[in-house]
């Protein structure tokens, strides 16, 4: 009984994890490049915010590291929409590309919408556009978001059964909540999606068996928000300034829940590595399925 009460959670190390991945990946590659196919990934960034600059340039970095070809466009603030269908149109026809990435946020004289639906859904590699979303909301095969999918591959590591227990996730964009709430439909999980709006919000994340946080807001989730022994996942990246120094935080305050949670995700160290390794994983045996690729048993196991 006291030894329950000392116990902290177990922390699922979203890097090694990743680097699991990546290994499959990096093998997957290896063997097509005996016959001469080598899969290719365009990223496209618009502008010069810091945080996404750096996601894109890690993402070019993993990509290369798997031997993924990374090809890299970084357009300046007042790119036309024209000329960004333009660079899109074109990509879509190159065949050293099999995957296309647009880093969102976009300025607003651009209309995301219209640019994310204007990449051939076979090089989607977000599985942001409106075919493949459109697709895991009806339970057909297509491309799956990578934050979400990190996510999922996360908690089956842990070799919970999640049939039955209520998912509640927070936040509702269509880059995670969205996504996440039919994935983990599709795992037979009870779900809640909490937001801005929601009325006792914490009250709601207390019934929670496992939480997805991805509101954006640091430290939102604290101890009493939480149920004993429930998963907590974390997909905030906060950057803070704390006693003059830059700091990464969650949306999780971390110190407190892992004394009340079961499993926990870090940050860094947790959704961020997953995040970039499921969007190899894409690159490779989803856009790239056109060079009839087979996936490695063990990364079928995994999903
Ligand atoms: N901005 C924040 N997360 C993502 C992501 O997963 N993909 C893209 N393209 N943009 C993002």
């Amino acid at each position: 009984m006291l030894k329950n009460l000392c116990m902290t959670a177990k922390i699922i190390d979203g890097k090694l994890l990743a680097n699991k991945v990546k290994e499959k990946v990096s093998i997957a590659v290896s063997e097509l490049g005996k016959e001469s196919i080598f899969p290719g990934l365009a990223t496209i960034i618009v502008g010069k915010d810091a945080a996404s600059s750096i996601y894109v340039k890690n993402k070019g970095k993993s990509a290369n590291e798997v031997g993924i070809k990374s090809f890299q466009y970084a357009l300046p603030e007042n790119v036309s929409e024209e000329d960004l269908l333009e660079l899109i149109k074109n990509l879509n026809k190159d065949n050293a590309v099999d995957g296309i990435l647009v880093q969102l946020p976009l300025p607003k004289h651009i209309d995301s919408d219209l640019v994310i639906d204007s990449i051939d859904p076979s090089k989607d590699v977000d599985g942001f556009n409106i075919l493949n979303a459109g697709s895991l909301f009806i339970d057909r095969d297509g491309v799956i978001p990578c934050t979400p999918l990190g996510c999922l591959l996360m908690l089956r590591s842990i070799n919970v059964d999640l049939k039955g227990k209520h998912a509640v996730i927070i936040g509702r964009s269509n880059i995670v909540g969205k996504p996440m709430a039919q994935l983990l439909l599709k795992e037979n999980c009870t779900i809640t999606v909490v937001h801005s709006k929601t009325k006792n919000i914490k009250n709601i994340v207390k019934e929670g068996d496992i939480i997805i946080a991805a509101a954006g807001i640091p430290n939102l989730v604290t101890y009493s928000w939480i149920k004993k022994d429930a998963i907590a996942i974390d997909v905030g990246i906060n950057r803070l300034k704390i006693e003059g120094k830059n700091k990464l935080v969650g949306d999780i305050k971390f110190d407190e829940a892992k004394e009340i949670t079961s499993y926990i995700t870090p940050v860094p160290g947790g959704v961020g590595p997953m995040t970039i390794a499921c969007l190899l994983m894409n690159t490779v045996f989803q856009c790239a399925k056109r060079n009839n690729i087979a996936e490695p048993s063990s990364l079928k196991e995994l999903l």
